[in-house]
Formats: C-alpha cells, structure tokens, sequence
C-alpha cells in the first residue's frame, strides 16, 4: 500500500525517539527503520505481524542480541477488530525454582520469516536479572529446549504471564508504546479484505542510548539509523 505523504512515519519517530536510539535488523524487512504492517495474503497464516490470524504473545527480535527496549505501534488505518494485547507481570511473584530454570540459557530462539536470513538462532535465557527487575525474553513458536526441565518451566511460565492482560485497539492516528522487555504481547485475529482498506500499522524500534555500536557493526545484522536517513 502506498501514501502521499510521511507525516505518520514522522510522527511515529519523534514519538519514540526519546526512549533510545531508532534501530532495525539490516535483513529484517529491506532494513526499513519504520516499516508497514497490513495483512498480506502470502503471509495469512504464518507467525508475522502482517498476518490476519492470532499473532501469539512474544517479545519482538527475542533471538537477537540486542533486542529492542520499546516499539510504537502507530495506526495509518484502525480496524476496531484487531485488538493489541499487552501482558506485563512482576517476575518476583515466579516461584523460585521455575526462575531459577528460566533464568539459564536453556532455550534456543530462532528468527523468525520477516528476516531474509532464516535460521538465525540464539542460545539464551528467558529471563535476565532477578525478582521485580528481570528483563524477558520470549518467543514460544520459535523456541527450542535443552532438556524437560525447561520446557516445564516454560509452560509454567506462559500460564504466569497470562494471568491479566490489556487490549488496545490502535485506531487511525493512534500510537501504542510498549516497554518489549518486561512484558509480552500479541494480537488477536481479524478479518482481512486485501483491497487496500486493511489495518495499517507502521512499526519503530529503538535499543538503549548506551548500546555499544560495535554491537550493531559487528553483527551486521541490526542497523541504527538517523532521523531521515
Ligand atoms: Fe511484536
């Protein structure tokens, strides 16, 4: 879909730009910095945001290094069926045990298809840090485990995380900002048309100012880019 205008993708920008440093994977969707989200028919069924099925709960880029710290969901067209769903939990309230488990690197995250690079993988821990400060990393469809002990304390902790949930419903003109490391999100089903009426959502995220740029040089996988650029 195309517009005669940028002013949805400034104003998407200015208002995450405060939270950190704009940045994007080099592979990830032409390394646009500010990408379109609407549903495609090629992508109907799989687990990506330009899907029309349930986009189940996750963490945005949880395979890569530096996953992003806040994401703007910003709405060129609202559809009133597509809700956002927002899950943020106090991991102090885990049982101890199951943290303990969840805070090794027992799991094995892969990246998913909106990268031109497939197949990119992560060896990690679901959590980072400790009690009411630990850090998430999540993305159940693309992860494997070292062994029953961590897929059990991953069941058990989707169960904890699910406990209480918030829905938006992003509309025409609207942004949502979410903190992508102390919660989870996802969003519900909705009926496409695939005329160019379709939900329209452009994404932005942003890592921490004090990211080292090395750590996007030597990868060369995930790109920071200035305003405009
Ligand atoms: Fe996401």
């Amino acid at each position: 879909m195309m517009k005669k205008t940028s002013v949805s993708e400034a104003v998407s920008v200015a208002l995450l730009h405060p939270l950190g440093r704009l940045a994007t994977h080099a592979d990830k969707r032409d390394g646009a910095v500010v990408s379109d989200l609407y549903p495609k028919k090629s992508d109907a069924a799989a687990q990506l945001g330009s899907n029309s099925v349930f986009l189940e709960w996750h963490t945005d880029e949880a395979f890569h290094d530096v996953p992003p710290s806040f994401v703007c969901l910003y709405g060129v067209r609202g559809e009133p069926l597509a809700q956002t769903l927002i899950a943020e939990f106090n991991c102090s309230e885990l049982p101890p045990e199951i943290a303990r488990v969840l805070s090794e690197p027992h799991f094995s995250i892969r990246s998913d298809g909106s990268h031109a690079v497939l197949g990119q993988r992560k060896k990690a821990a679901v959590l980072d840090g400790e009690g009411a400060d630990a850090l998430v990393r999540y993305d159940p469809v693309f992860t494997d485990f070292d062994n029953a002990e961590a897929e059990l304390a991953f069941a058990q902790f989707e169960a904890f995380t699910l406990r209480k949930s918030l829905s938006f419903t992003i509309d025409t003109g609207q942004a949502l900002i979410f903190n992508n490391k102390i919660g989870i999100h996802a969003r519900t089903e909705f009926p496409p048309r695939f005329d160019g009426t379709d939900r329209w959502i452009i994404k932005s995220q942003v890592v921490p100012v004090s990211t080292p740029e090395e750590k996007f040089h030597n990868s060369n996988r995930f790109w920071l880019n200035p305003i405009g650029a």
